[in-house]
């Protein structure tokens, strides 16, 4: 099969398009045919080495994939060849063919298209477990979410406001808060442009906000750190500026504020049952049409490097998504 290969750490450019074998599926697994594959921000940490999990070289990149059964191992009845499903792999998406361990592969619903499913389980699972298990949001709080035009970051925004919250969603271009306007968002804020402390001043009557959403990170969680109302929680979810950030914590006295840590890898092995709770409730809202993925583009996967490149340009709104089925009329 076709595969995109990391042989050495280094930049998206770096990366190799190459044909490989793949071995059937083991007794426990499923082997995928792949027709989507999601890009998550993760996933350039990972090829340059600085994730907090480092593959042994070389190793297929990106994991989140949508596709087909194309062949079951022998202790495996959950699933069948033909049936539609998706998958959060962590790595080994940007291939033809996937081998999966069968309890970790979710069946899609019929009206969910691969490009979408292939951006849908890992950044709506990740906010969804930040803001109901991490945060308890309840509805009436206020929750400001940062990024809010990214994968992880629009998720948090739908489900935010689906779960009763009000969202204020903090974005860093113009573009990007004139389109989160265009989906229905109310309270939107340019931080490339406005003061964020001064306008969450403004729209909370000097309050704060209940709990931040942070992908982000650096400066920007400086300054939200600040604009958290007594009792607020602080949801710790990535560092996509680069910078980890410190806290004074006489702010957490101060403000009785929670810092919580968010890491859905970690919650789906220690709490699968939960995960698995979570993901049922997700594709529900999805089947009923209360969150509504975005897929900023869809890239063929010979242009894998465009792809993962586009989340470093800061420019895109939802989820980037390369489409491993186009690879033929493309080759
Ligand atoms: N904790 C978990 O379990 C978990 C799970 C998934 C992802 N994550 C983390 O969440 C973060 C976001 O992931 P994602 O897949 O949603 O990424 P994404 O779609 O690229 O969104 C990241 C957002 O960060 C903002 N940003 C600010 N400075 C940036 C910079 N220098 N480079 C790139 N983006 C920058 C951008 O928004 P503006 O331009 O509007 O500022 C961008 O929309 C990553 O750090 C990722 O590792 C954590």
């Amino acid at each position: 099969m076709k595969a995109v290969l990391c042989k050495e750490l280094g930049p998206p450019d770096s990366l190799q398009l190459r044909e490989i074998d793949i071995d059937p599926p083991a007794a426990d697994e499923v082997q995928i045919r792949i027709d989507a594959c999601g890009i998550n921000f993760p996933d350039l940490l990972m090829i340059e080495g600085k994730y907090q999990e480092r593959p042994p070289l070389p190793f297929i990149p990106c994991g989140e994939v949508a596709g087909t059964v194309c062949a079951t191992g022998g202790s495996v009845s959950s699933f069948n060849i033909g049936d539609p499903v998706m998958a959060v792999t962590y790595r080994g998406g940007l291939a033809e063919r996937i081998n999966v361990r069968a309890d970790s592969v979710i069946r899609r619903p019929a009206s969910m298209p691969a490009t979408v499913a292939a951006g849908f389980p890992g950044v709506y699972a990740t906010s969804y477990h930040a803001l109901k298990q991490r945060a308890a949001l309840q509805p009436g709080e206020t929750l400001l979410v940062l990024g809010a035009a990214g994968g992880v970051g629009l998720a948090a925004v739908q489900l935010g406001l689906g779960m009763g919250a009000r969202v204020i969603a903090a974005v860093g271009s113009e573009d990007k808060a004139a389109a989160l306007r265009e989906m229905g968002v109310h309270d939107v804020i340019n931080y490339q442009t406005a003061d964020l402390k001064e306008q969450i001043k403004t729209l909370t009557d000097g309050r704060g906000v209940d709990v931040v959403y942070d992908p982000v990170g650096g400066d920007l969680f400086d300054t939200a750190v600040r604009c958290i109302a007594w009792n607020g929680r602080l949801l710790v979810v990535g560092f996509a500026t680069g910078r980890i950030p410190e806290l004074p914590v006489n702010l957490a006295l101060l403000k009785g504020l929670a810092v919580v840590g968010v890491f859905y890898g970690r919650f789906e092995k220690e709490q699968p049952a939960l995960a698995e709770q979570n993901m049922a409730e997700l594709l529900q809202l999805y089947v009923d049409g209360r969150i509504a993925p975005v897929v900023h583009q869809v890239f063929p996967l010979q242009d894998y490097a465009t792809a993962l490149n586009a989340l470093t340009t800061r420019k895109v709104v939802g989820k980037v998504v390369v489409e491993t089925g186009t690879l033929d009329a493309h080759d």
